[in-house]
């Protein structure tokens, strides 16, 4: 099988887990809140105490690699000279198109920016080899959900460039430089940048916990509706 191959299949994984959610995910184990499939829980024990570090965990030890790789997700900012495979950016292209839209409207366009002289006048410090991908919206074939279904096609170029084995962040920082360049960057004019993402070695071995930001308890953020 080869790494494209390989990619593939992985990339279905996470379209197909990914939304599932935690509490989904009845072959969750190793904590005391975790839940029998078909038995109701407690609503107040089935999130209460789940902090971050307990989130890690349950999702590395899933033994599912999509979920172990929002696990290790972070958003970089050590990246290393160093150059990214074409064949790579287009699977993270790929992945991007998979995303799901509503009514399939598909509202996304994206900007690969390979040359360093273009890149670096975006963002001060790219290193030499770093690609950007800049995402941008079409608010004429979808207004309401165009930013939103972009967001889940940047989120997916973003996790399919980590499973690469790169780096990545999303900046909406370069935003104003790039809405100046847009027609020298070839983005359609009608169409509204939402975010670029640099995607580049970072060095092997980081701690990806610890590289993360931190997140807040997951009872902060959910509620079981009754
Ligand atoms: C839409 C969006 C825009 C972002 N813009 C920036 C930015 O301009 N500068 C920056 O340093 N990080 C930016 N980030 C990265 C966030 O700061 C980062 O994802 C967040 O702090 C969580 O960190 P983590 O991914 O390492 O856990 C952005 C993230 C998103 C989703």
């Amino acid at each position: 099988m080869n790494k494209s191959t390989i990619f593939i299949i992985l990339s279905t994984l996470i379209v197909f887990t990914g939304f599932t959610g935690f509490t989904g995910f009845t072959g969750c184990k190793a904590n005391s809140n975790s839940f029998e499939s078909g038995s109701k829980p407690e609503p107040e024990s089935r999130v209460s105490a789940l902090s971050e570090r307990v989130i890690n965990d349950e999702l590395k030890e899933s033994g599912v690699f999509a979920l172990e790789l929002f696990a290790d997700s972070y958003s970089a900012s050590d990246f290393v000279e160093g150059q990214v495979d074409p064949a790579h950016i287009e699977l993270m292209l790929m992945s991007g198109m998979k995303a799901p839209s509503a009514k399939n409207a598909q509202p996304w366009h994206f900007t690969v920016v390979t040359r360093y002289e273009t890149a670096s006048e975006l963002l001060s410090f790219v290193k030499d080899g770093n690609v950007l991908i800049i995402v941008s919206g079409n608010p004429d074939i979808i207004t309401d959900t165009m930013e939103f279904d972009c967001g889940l096609a940047a989120q997916n170029i973003q996790l399919a460039a980590e499973a690469l084995g790169y780096g990545a962040r999303m900046y909406i920082e370069p935003i104003g430089r790039i809405d100046k360049q847009k027609n020298k960057l070839g983005i359609p004019g009608n169409h509204k940048v939402l975010t670029a993402i640099l995607i580049g070695p970072v060095d092997a071995g980081i701690d990806t916990t610890a590289a993360a930001t931190t997140r807040n308890d997951l009872s902060q953020h959910v509620n079981y509706a009754d």
